[in-house]
């Protein structure tokens, strides 16, 4: 049958038949009958597009041979293709010119955002504002599928304690109750109610799963963690993303108990297909499956591709394994038709559910991707997104700025349009950040301002590593002088995009180069420096740096909107409301380090060696998770708790705004079990957090409902204990406040 006859048929039968899951199912069926086996097997291979790369290009290249093979259906998706016109110019020709005419699915990391860049996750998981994250998603969607993508390779739920590991930035932080919501809002944000509208796109779960646990968080290296730490910690925000009805899952590129990801039935056929009944559809990580040759897994690609393909691989991203080998695989019967088939019905599903079988060119329009790029709209959004996300972590009174103080700004990142506009960023170009110069002359129109030492010097692109400046103090000299002509200095330092995210761990996670000693001279000289950090990640300011900042503002790596959004915060505009969502370390030697580490047998303390602590470091970390301060002075009273008949525990607090600006207050319920049977619980874990809008004076409750179930842990098998016994709660405004407590027993 050609592919106009096939055609025919599938659009008949989608007009005569309501876009129902059992009419997707029968339409799959009808299009599974009429494949080949090599052309089931191309549903099954993504290629790279045909520039920008995100990960190593294999040695065959982007060539010709690619488009051959797509012409003979080769080819179920591409990623990295942008732009109406380039998306419309492939699909046509998987459209038109192979025998079927099945549509391509086009992915891309779109992380945050696609052109107009909202902060980087982790930034935005300091909101703790979980419409203001799903909004996000949901625009990042509107932009991308404009420009032709129907499917993004996000969210990544992976939970780190580690802040080496530079993909921390791609994430939501180290807890999995908060990694959970905020799973829930991004796969709904993406994906929004309705899969085949032309602005949703399908979203993906990645990486599954414990790629997080890196060790010495050096990214791609060796895992290793326990069954115990992946039912509790890891697998949470995954089943959550699973919950919303996430479309697609990606393979880890590291290693559970020895078995790397792409090729763990345990985790892809068990847990996710079976356990949880996932009935999207999983791809490999770029090049994962022929990486377990690397790994020392298996010694041939014929080998690789076909573990991958018999643990529920549904796809295989640029390692040519699938089209390569495994049609011969089922020819021999080492790997069942019927496996190919279950692996291809998932991804037919998924082409259905986008609407692509009814229109290809469904989301290529370029009237609406002329509209849609770089709307009023989403940077009215991303500017929002940007204020709410910054943490303000020390405030000597010297914020927020008046227009009549007298200001001046330092500092490599002051006038930099690239480095604040994070990492993940295929579509979006270099210097596209409106800088804090602009932001700041806003208010201060006669703004004088000086760089100081130079941090870096490129190159500034995904791929390769940024230069940093060890050696160069040209300008140093001269910025000290001007912050000694000025009652008040901001400086804006930090980590370039570049210097967190994929392949960029650092074993130091200090300010890189020479901008440490430039602070540490500036703050021994002037009383009042704010400093503006620009971070993918926790950072280390050492302390006799930190005990003499006048302010500290986190801004991370706000995106578009850097500019504006740091100046509104610094000048009050926006009264501060993040907390974070990763501890921030005092030493590199506490890491790994997260506030619900369990407490071990010996917490201590004790005026003795025998307890759980460093010898030349205290145990706390430089700002616990949950920290965040504010313009305002909010009081919490004392917790209440109310025992229903039913078992449920009510507990409530009264959370008091004495100032007399409007306040946004994160409100975290926080509880250790002290009696639990399936494994030891955690020091102290997030089960809860409101996030109260306070006006000036104003006083509200927040109110929690804990159960045995909400408690409850899994052990080491998967099966989950509801909680009983003693347990501790605290109602707090970050991890490691413990003003009041309340004890209450569940049974
Ligand atoms: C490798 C990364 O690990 C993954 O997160 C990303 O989606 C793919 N490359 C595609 O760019």
């Amino acid at each position: 049958m050609s592919f106009r006859s096939l055609f025919f048929v599938l659009l008949s039968s989608l007009l005569s038949a309501a876009t129902t899951a059992q009419s997707i199912e029968q339409r799959v069926d009808s299009v599974l009958r009429l494949m080949t086996l090599d052309e089931k097997i191309g549903q099954m291979n993504q290629f790279n597009g045909f520039w920008n790369a995100t990960g190593p290009v294999p040695a065959e290249g982007n060539s010709l041979e690619r488009y051959e093979l797509l012409r003979k259906g080769g080819v179920g998706a591409v990623l990295n293709v942008q732009g109406v016109k380039e998306v419309r110019a492939l699909q046509k020709i998987a459209v038109e010119q192979t025998r079927l005419g099945i549509p391509l699915l086009f992915g891309c990391d779109v992380i945050h955002g696609y052109k107009t860049l909202t902060p980087i996750p982790l930034a935005e998981a300091a909101s703790w504002d979980l419409q203001a994250i799903e909004t996000s998603a949901r625009n990042a969607a509107i932009e991308a599928t404009a420009a032709g993508i129907n499917w993004t390779f996000a969210p990544m739920v992976d939970i780190s304690r580690d802040p080496r590991w530079g993909r921390v930035m791609e994430g939501a932080g180290e807890d999995h109750f908060l990694g959970a919501k905020i799973a829930t809002a991004r796969v709904k944000g993406f994906q929004g109610t309705d899969l085949s509208a032309p602005n949703t796109l399908a979203a993906c779960a990645k990486h599954f799963a414990g790629y997080g646990f890196v060790q010495a968080g050096r990214d791609y290296h060796h895992t290793d963690f326990s069954a115990y730490t992946l039912y509790n910690t890891i697998l949470p925000p995954f089943k959550a993303a699973q919950e919303a009805g996430v479309a697609t899952f990606m393979n880890a590129f590291t290693a559970y108990n020895g078995i790397p990801s792409s090729a763990d039935s345990f985790l892809m056929r068990q847990v996710l297909k079976k356990d949880w009944a996932f009935e999207g559809m999983v791809v490999s990580d770029w090049g994962s499956i022929q990486e377990m040759m690397a790994h020392g897994y298996a010694a041939s690609l014929q080998e690789v591709a076909e573990l991958a393909a018999l643990a529920g691989c549904d796809m295989d991203m640029e390692s040519s394994a699938y089209v390569k080998h495994l049609a011969e695989a089922v020819l021999q019967k080492r790997v069942p038709e019927a496996r190919i088939n279950e692996a291809v019905r998932r991804i037919l599903r998924l082409k259905f559910q986008l609407g692509l079988f009814d229109d290809p060119y469904r989301y290529c329009d370029e009237k609406r991707e002329a509209a849609t790029i770089g709307s009023a709209t989403l940077h009215k959004d991303a500017l929002d997104m940007a204020k709410k996300s910054m943490v303000l972590l020390e405030n000597k009174g010297v914020l927020p700025l008046q227009a009549k103080d007298e200001v001046v700004l330092l500092g490599a990142i002051a006038n930099d349009r690239t480095a604040p506009l994070g990492n993940w960023r295929v579509s979006a170009d270099n210097g596209t950040a409106i800088p804090l110069t602009e932001g700041l002359q806003a208010y201060f129109p006669n703004l004088r301002w000086a760089t100081g030492p130079m941090a870096w010097s490129g190159p500034e692109a995904f791929h390769a590593p940024i230069q940093v400046n060890e050696t160069d103090t040209s300008g140093w000299a001269a910025a000290m002088q001007l912050a000694a002509t000025s009652k008040t200095v901001v400086v804006a330092l930090g980590e370039h995009g570049y210097q967190s995210g994929e392949g960029r761990s650092r074993s130091s996670i200090r300010l890189p180069g020479l901008q440490e000693a430039f602070l540490r001279e500036l703050v021994q000289q002037h009383p009042r420096v704010v400093l503006v950090l620009f971070a993918g990640r926790p950072l280390i300011i050492p302390e006799d740096i930190r005990s003499k900042l006048g302010a500290l503002l986190l801004a991370w790596q706000p995106g578009t909107h850097t500019g504006d959004a740091v100046a509104a915060v610094l000048m009050g505009q926006h009264n501060p409301s993040g907390r974070l969502p990763m501890t921030f370390p005092r030493h590199e030697g506490q890491i790994p380090m997260a506030y619900n580490d369990p407490t071990g047998g010996r917490p201590g303390p004790s005026s003795d060696v025998f307890w759980s602590q460093y010898n030349d470091l205290p145990n706390s970390p430089a700002y616990p998770f949950g920290y965040g301060l504010s313009y305002s002075k909010i009081s919490y009273s004392k917790p209440k708790m109310q025992a229903l008949p039913d078992g449920r525990k009510v507990l409530s607090v009264e959370i008091t705004n004495n100032s007399a600006r409007p306040a946004t207050e994160t409100v975290q319920l926080y509880v250790k079990l002290h009696a639990n049977k399936a494994g030891i619980p955690a020091g102290k874990q997030l089960a809860g957090f409101q996030q109260l809008q306070l006006g000036p004076g104003a006083k509200q409750s927040a109110i929690f409902v804990l159960t045995a179930e909400s408690l409850a842990l899994f052990d080491a098998n998967g099966r989950k204990h509801p909680a009983k016994g003693k347990v501790t709660a605290w109602i707090v405004p970050n991890s490691a406040d413990e003003t009041d407590s309340i004890n209450f027993v569940l049974d």
